[in-house]
């Protein structure tokens, strides 16, 4: 590209999806600029951010959608989902109610993305709050086999496997 504005070889549209309050947008912040926030405020209509990495020498953009988990604040736009090629699904294990919300939400994005090759991963954050614990780990993984998804425990908080979740969702995109 002549004016170098183009500085990435594939951009690859990734969502987010998930109830409220589970951790959507610290995953974000935590994946795009690696900070947290524990006063982070609940998201109102749509955010996107975009993280580069690079596989197989080929740079990628990730470009990642977040919108609020609060159906009173979420843009029901078929817009959101649309020309999705990953989607990345966030309970909290603290909370066994957003566990239960994800086959809601698996519906929504297998019906509104368009593509029926969306990359799916299945995420249970808040991994950190080991004692607050609602969700096994076993009861999470034999949902995400009987669903396709790939999964992983996340803390946004202490980091862990946020870049790891995101690495498996592109690599497999690409
Ligand atoms: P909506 O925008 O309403 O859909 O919520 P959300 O899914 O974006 O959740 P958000 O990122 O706003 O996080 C909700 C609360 O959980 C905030 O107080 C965060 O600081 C906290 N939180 C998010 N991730 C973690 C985590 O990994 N560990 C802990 N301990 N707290 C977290
Ligand atoms: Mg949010």
């Amino acid at each position: 590209n002549s004016n170098n504005s183009v500085k990435y070889d594939y951009l690859f549209k990734i969502v987010l999806a998930g109830d409220s309050g589970v951790g959507k947008s610290s995953i974000l912040l935590r994946y795009c600029s690696d900070e947290f926030n524990l006063e982070q405020k609940m998201t109102i209509g749509i955010e996107f951010r975009s993280h580069d990495i690079e596989i197989e020498n080929s740079k990628i953009k990730a470009q990642v959608w977040d919108t609020a988990g609060n159906e009173r604040f979420r843009a029901v736009t078929p817009v959101y989902y649309r020309g999705a090629y990953g989607a990345i699904l966030v309970y909290d294990i603290t909370n066994h109610n957003t566990f239960q919300s994800l086959q809601y939400w698996l519906e929504e994005i297998r019906s509104r993305s368009n593509n029926p090759d969306v990359v799916l991963m299945l995420i249970g954050n808040k991994c950190d709050l080991k004692k607050l614990r609602a969700v096994p780990t076993d009861e999470a993984r034999r949902f995400a086999e009987e669903n396709g998804l790939s999964f992983l425990e996340t803390s946004a908080l202490d980091s862990t496997n946020v870049k790891l979740a995101f690495q498996i969702v592109l690599e497999k995109i690409f």
